[in-house]
């Protein structure tokens, strides 16, 4: 098997409706791609469908899209929970999916199995390798990570991580894809935990912490000082919030998994708001209280 080249991929695949996968999917359709966003809970894709609509009808009324623009992405956009019907012409396949190494390999096997031969499988995971997923695929060479950063439709980065067997043609094909989403993507030559922007945002929130836990300044001058100091668009504090920290608790627990570096362990007080149900914008609260 070989993967195909940038020309063949009309029909891009976006496996999971989350925050990640749904952005993802419309950032695919606002580029002109035929999209199908898969997820196995239908009021997810209901829920999914009605805040990219809503985002499009903000950038309408904002000038930044026509109405016709905005409904045509729309209309390349379908939601279905049948992953074998939408894989079975799928070009290009972004996984999405819950972070559990288990359900990746699944559907990874599943996708091997029902994708055509040239479809390229690559996963959004922050903190599984695709190697850990390609041997389940059978066609470990056309499989790598693109992984795109929260929000999706704003954000410019997307990290192309490439394992042992990754093909060059791969590698190729899906920079040229992000590319052409409109993002700057950037090749990582070797899995490393984290990869590069989350060991980056992680040494910062890791002293940002420590700052905040030392009584050295509260909060909101860690915060402030990230953005007037160094031009940050978001503090640690605000972005750990965003991001949920029950995410950032996760990717946490997969780095120290991989490195066994008591260093790059769970914050306490991480796990402290994580225990009271306190995720960050999600659920209202988090560093900060957003329900006011
Ligand atoms: N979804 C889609 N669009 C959004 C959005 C969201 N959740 N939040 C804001 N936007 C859009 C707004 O509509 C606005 O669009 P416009 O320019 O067309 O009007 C634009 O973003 C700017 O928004 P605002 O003016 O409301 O606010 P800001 O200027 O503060 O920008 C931000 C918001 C883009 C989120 C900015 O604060 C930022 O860049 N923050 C840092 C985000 C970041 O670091 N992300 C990476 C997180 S790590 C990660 O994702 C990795 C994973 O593995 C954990």
């Amino acid at each position: 098997m070989s993967a195909g080249g940038i020309g063949n991929i009309k029909h891009v695949l976006v496996i999971g409706s989350g925050a990640m996968g749904s952005q993802i999917g419309m950032v695919a359709a606002l580029a002109g791609y035929r999209v199908s966003v898969q997820d196995i809970a239908e009021d997810m894709l209901t829920r999914a469908k009605e805040q990219l609509a809503g985002r499009m009808q903000a950038n309408v009324a904002k000038g930044k899209t026509s109405a016709e623009d905005a409904e045509a992405a729309l209309g390349r956009l379908a939601f279905t929970t049948d992953l074998d019907a939408a894989a079975a012409d799928a070009d290009f396949v972004i996984e999405a999916a819950t972070e559990r190494l288990d359900i990746k390999q699944q559907i990874f096997e599943r996708l091997g199995r029902l994708a055509p031969a040239h479809a390229i499988l690559t996963t959004n995971s922050s903190t599984l390798g695709s190697s850990k997923v390609a041997e389940a695929s059978g066609r470990p060479e056309q499989v790598c990570n693109m992984h795109f950063f929260n929000p999706a439709l704003v954000m410019k980065c997307v990290e192309v991580v490439r394992h042992e067997r990754t093909s060059d043609a791969t590698v190729e094909t899906t920079l040229e894809l992000a590319r052409r989403f409109g993002k700057e993507p950037v090749l990582i030559n070797r899995e490393i935990p984290g990869f590069v922007a989350n060991r980056l945002m992680g040494a910062i929130q890791k002293e940002a912490l420590a700052l905040h836990s030392a009584g050295i300044a509260s909060l909101e001058d860690i915060d402030t000082t990230a953005k007037t100091a160094l031009g940050h668009p978001m503090g640690p504090f605000e972005l750990m919030d965003m991001v949920g920290l029950d995410v950032i608790q996760f990717i946490a627990e997969a780095t120290y998994a991989e490195t066994g570096d008591d260093a790059d362990r769970p914050h306490p007080a991480i796990a402290d708001l994580v225990a009271q149900g306190k995720l960050g914008r999600k659920t209202g609260q988090g560093w900060y209280n957003y329900e006011k």
